[in-house]
């Protein structure tokens, strides 16, 4: 087992766990666990929802036109919000924790606080709710899809519906309220 594999490891006892555990250990798991996992679904959702046309399976030109792309958007979206994330907050994240560590103050950033960048991640989690929201009233509407392909779909988007919940949990209710105290300190 590699040391990442070892820092990526899940405490056990939910969400709570993680509150006794460094920050650099949480961010490890919330990447190799939640962002794999949810970009490996996100492209199965894309094919899910839009499967290459075959005789008596040719989905219908509006689903096409609309849920397809609607899920095209949110994909791009959810994409670019794990980007943020890895290549931008986490880093500076690790880095704070590292100056605590050695008894430095918080590095100070031209964009001001990591708050600041909480409070964009925040609002993109609340977006991704209201997305999944809208995506799974669009999979009742009458558009003329394929039952294989609207079960198939809804199949996708439950289960990022469901690790989406423990994901944020962990972000909003631990990592980065923690990240604002420590900086603040
Ligand atoms: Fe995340
Ligand atoms: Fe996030």
């Amino acid at each position: 087992m590699s040391q990442d594999d070892c820092v990526a490891g899940d405490p056990g006892g939910g969400v709570g766990a993680w509150r006794d555990r460094s920050l650099h250990e949480l961010i490890a798991h919330i990447v190799a666990t939640h962002h794999a996992g949810l970009r490996a679904a996100l492209h199965e959702l894309q094919a899910a929802a839009a499967p290459p046309a075959r005789p008596g399976l040719a989905g219908d030109a509006r689903w096409r036109r609309t849920g397809a792309r609607l899920l095209q958007q949110f994909r791009t979206e959810t994409e670019n919000h794990l980007r943020k994330e890895e290549a931008v907050l986490f880093p500076l994240i690790e880095q704070l924790e590292r100056s605590a560590h050695a008894g430095q103050p918080a590095p100070r950033h031209p964009f001001g606080t990591l708050g600041t960048l909480i409070t964009v991640m925040e609002q993109d989690h609340e977006l991704t709710r209201r997305q999944l929201q809208q995506l799974a009233a669009l999979l009742h509407e009458p558009l003329g899809v394929d039952d294989e392909i609207r079960q198939a779909t809804r199949r996708v988007l439950a289960d990022i519906e469901q690790d989406m919940v423990l994901h944020t949990q962990l972000e909003d209710d631990v990592l980065f309220p923690r990240t604002v105290g420590l900086e603040s300190s």
